[in-house]
């Protein structure tokens, strides 16, 4: 059996900040290699500030964006030619901005369209000075614009839950005011549903930075006409920042669509780097909901967690599905059920679809390309999920010849480890304790 091995070729290139173990087998994972994935500080942290454009739309689970150069800087040193980036989770787009930054061609999709809308808008190069022409023309015509929200009824009584009266109807003109403006071909219209989608929770009752959608009763929402001309001043300057020069590749092709089903890219891309979402962790259809409603993504919400992996909502008929597990994810799922059954076919089916990924990452990629992961484990009423061991494992399966693993200290969360009920940072220690570390597995084919 082939032992892991600590690779020292590179490490010693760039002066012994990058170290990772290598696994060929699945009996390696099995036999618990990961852990000795070593920390390394090449993964860390970024040398620079993140671009502005990063930050013009809250997103859940982000990827840090130096992340992306790292990534290239490992496959130039791997002797690759990277032309073509792809990201099969993209969320936000941070790897579609930095693959464009960087002067490549990106492909990339994702199940949630409110992470395509903030991804199109990322990847559009935009004058700051032709924003604000426009969002003066908008805050304009929003006076005069017409007050009928155009919702079916059950998502206007949805989203009446979290506004005042006032709010609602300021909101009504104000996406009835950027559809007048803005031509629907135009590639601003995306830009400016984006600014749209961004205020949504500060002139809502939605309790702000909670990871699950919670009201508060107290909280004093921002005025509509006033958050949409702060957030348009952002984006705005985050356009001007980027400038045009500094987004020298093609526009990034983008898909609203689902990594299981998406066809192809036309073209097979030489990296991938993403962050697969994890299991019962984040509902990306519950907390898009505002902006989903809102932009006439769903009728219902709740429509948009199918297909979403890592949603407890996902159906599986477990019986039927878990014979394709692979070994850890067998164990992991059989440990979970005899302590909550529910979570245990949530987590297999999260499994399932992660070992389908692994194989569509192979048939996107070209014949000497390589996939990056960033995924981190967690626990499960005090079973570990092993998604890093189950993802390895997957990949081996899938027909990669072997994954180098490194791990990353996760270094943007604050200086307490816990979460409360919904989610928000608290000094208090409770069950939800957050992860330090996370892995960075490389799969090479
Ligand atoms: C950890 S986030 C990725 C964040 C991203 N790297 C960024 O910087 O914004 C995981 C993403 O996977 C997406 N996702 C979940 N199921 C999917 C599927 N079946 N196909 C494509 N994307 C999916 C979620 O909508 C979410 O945006």
């Amino acid at each position: 059996m082939n032992m892991p091995l600590l690779h020292r070729d590179w490490m010693e290139r760039i002066g012994g900040a990058m170290q990772f173990v290598e696994v060929t087998s699945p009996a390696q994972v099995r036999a618990r290699r990961l852990v000795d994935a070593p920390l390394s500080g090449h993964w860390d942290q970024a040398d620079t500030p993140e671009p502005r454009l990063h930050r013009i739309h809250a997103y859940p689970a982000k990827f840090p964006a130096f992340l992306t150069g790292r990534a290239l800087a490992y496959g130039a040193a791997q002797g690759m030619r990277i032309k073509r980036v792809g990201d099969v989770f993209c969320g936000c787009g941070t790897v579609a901005h930095e693959a464009r930054r960087a002067g490549l061609a990106f492909w990339g999709c994702d199940v949630n369209p409110v992470a395509t809308l903030i991804a199109r808008t990322k990847s559009t190069p935009c004058s700051g000075t032709a924003v604000r022409k426009r969002s003066d023309a908008i805050v304009q015509a929003m006076r005069t614009a017409s007050r009928r929200h155009g919702l079916t009824e059950p998502a206007a009584r949805r989203l009446r839950r979290w506004f005042a009266p006032k709010s609602f109807e300021d909101l009504a003109r104000l996406r009835n005011a950027i559809k007048a403006e803005v031509p629907a071909r135009s590639k601003y219209r995306p830009v400016f549903y984006c600014a749209f989608s961004a205020i949504l929770k500060s002139c809502s009752r939605w309790q702000q930075r909670a990871i699950k959608p919670a009201l508060d009763p107290d909280k004093m929402p921002q005025d509509v006409r006033k958050a949409f001309l702060e957030q348009v001043e952002l984006m705005a300057q985050a356009f001007d920042e980027a400038g045009d020069a500094a987004a020298p590749g093609p526009m990034p092709d983008i898909w609203h669509a689902n990594v299981l089903t998406v066809t192809a890219p036309a073209q097979p891309v030489d990296l991938i780097v993403t962050s697969p979402p994890y299991v019962t962790s984040y509902e990306y259809a519950d907390l898009h909901q505002l902006s989903s409603l809102w932009l006439g993504y769903a009728q219902d919400y709740r429509e948009l967690r199918i297909g979403s992996i890592g949603s407890s909502q996902h159906a599986l008929n477990f019986r039927r599905g878990h014979a394709a597990l692979n070994h850890i994810g067998r164990q992991i799922v059989f440990t979970l059920y005899s302590q909550d059954s529910a979570a245990a076919e949530a987590v297999a089916n999260y499994f399932l679809d992660m070992q389908r990924v692994a194989e569509r990452c192979l048939e996107f990629l070209s014949t000497k390309g390589m996939a990056m992961f960033v995924i981190g484990n967690t626990y499960y009423r005090g079973v570990e999920i092993d998604n890093a061991a189950h993802l390895t494992e997957a990949l081996l399966q899938a027909g990669f010849r072997s994954v180098r693993a490194a791990r990353r200290r996760i270094s943007n969360k604050c200086a307490t480890p816990y979460r409360d009920g919904v989610g928000r940072y608290t000094r208090s220690r409770t069950p939800r304790p957050l992860y330090a570390e996370e892995f960075v597995l490389i799969a090479h084919i």
